[in-house]
């Protein structure tokens, strides 16, 4: 079980400086703090923390860069399955630098680079002491911005293109919000290994250079919802096997197409729920075609993992061997200092912006 994190806030203003072992004065670690549920723009605010004890098992960790998921701002507006204690520091992703360790940590060491091992972390901060247990190391020759998207997204495209069809090269899938962080990763991964990618998105008006953006990731087609219902799918299908995996990351209308061009037996699985709308599936598909439908959450693979932790190194190894061959990149991203939050948290909410958002702390 974790123990809490050292993200002490309460009756909190104006900490001293306090001296770090070199004997330089630091200055109090600042985060982005929310101690309500509600629209991000209207209840995080840029405060000062407390500086928390280094305890025996703790690490001391200077944060770099972490970026702004749509599932932090569910955090934030009290709508995901797991929310942290209010008040609450933002963010579940990014990468760190360690500054020092207790005295039990063998695992860890200053200078090393560490990754969130579960949710909650708190990562929307400049500094933080954490227990040893809730930090994973990663390799400090990746680029800052791969390591600060490593834990979510990547993971999440990796399991979901291993664990439920069995795919061969040549094999092709179809995901729908395909210009997403997971979708840019999807569209990698798979390319990577073989597999065709046939990758839905919304219409706007820079669709050109959109598809253009997906095509230089591997993409192997990019075409838009309205296109699904279109007999010219047919023509796709003249080049490339119909779909055994069909990954939804938007629910509504945009499944039941994706749907139809699903293989009899194939699987698809569901990830998010951008549209806020239920999968709706015609009875045809489940009679005539035998579809599978399946769910996905990264969170709970970890906690079902928890006891193998062979099966995260294997992954996490497998990842940065495609980051350093330049196979997966960081997501398109915006980095934005700090104090600019408010713009990053409006922005990482607006539709067709197509760039992650990622704190510089
Ligand atoms: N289950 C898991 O373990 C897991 C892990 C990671 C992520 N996720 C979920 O996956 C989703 C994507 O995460 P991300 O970090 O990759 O997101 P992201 O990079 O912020 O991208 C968001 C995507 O959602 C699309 N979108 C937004 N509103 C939409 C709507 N109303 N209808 C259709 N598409 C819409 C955007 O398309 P436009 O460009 O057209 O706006 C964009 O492709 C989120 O729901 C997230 O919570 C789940």
């Amino acid at each position: 079980m974790h123990r809490a994190a050292g993200w002490v806030l309460r009756g909190v203003r104006n900490p001293p400086k306090t001296r770090s072992r070199s004997g330089t004065a630091r200055s109090p670690p600042r985060g982005l703090v929310y101690g309500q549920h509600g629209e991000p723009s209207a209840v995080v605010q840029l405060k000062d923390l407390e500086e928390a004890k280094l305890g025996g098992s703790d690490v001391h960790v200077k944060m770099l860069a972490a970026p702004i998921n749509p599932a932090d701002i569910n955090v934030i507006q009290g709508t995901y399955p797991i929310l942290s204690p209010l008040p609450a520091v933002g963010g579940n992703e990014g990468v760190g630098e360690v500054l020092e360790v207790g005295q039990h940590v063998v695992a860890l060491k200053p200078g090393d680079w560490v990754i969130p091992a579960s949710t909650g972390l708190g990562t929307w901060r400049t500094r933080g002491v954490f227990p040893e247990e809730m930090l994973l190391k990663v390799p400090r020759d990746i680029p800052v911005l791969c390591a600060a998207t490593l834990s979510v997204n990547p993971c999440t495209a990796f399991r979901m293109l291993s664990d439920f069809e069995s795919l061969a090269p040549g094999d092709s899938i179809i995901q729908n919000a395909a210009n997403s962080g997971v979708g840019q990763a999807v569209i990698q991964i798979a390319k990577a290994s073989g597999i065709k990618t046939i990758n839905v998105v919304r219409d706007r008006p820079d669709l050109p250079k959109l598809v253009e953006t997906l095509m230089a990731l591997g993409a192997d087609h990019v075409i838009t919802e309205e296109m699904l219902r279109k007999p010219e799918m047919k023509d796709l299908f003249k080049s490339i096997p119909k779909p055994r995996l069909a990954l939804n990351c938007v629910g509504g209308k945009s499944t039941t197409e994706m749907l139809r061009h699903l293989q009899p037996k194939g699987t698809m699985v569901t990830y998010g729920g951008m549209a806020k709308q239920p999968v709706m599936v015609p009875v045809s598909a489940f009679i005539f075609r035998d579809v599978r439908l399946r769910g996905f959450w990264m969170t709970q693979w970890r906690k079902d993992h928890a006891q193998d932790p062979a099966a995260l190194t294997s992954m996490m190894d497998s990842l940065c061997q495609l980051i350093r061959r330049g196979q997966l990149t960081a997501p398109a991203c915006t980095e934005v200092p700090l104090q600019d939050y408010q713009a990053a948290l409006e922005a990482a909410m607006k539709p067709f912006i197509s760039s992650k958002q990622i704190l510089l702390l």
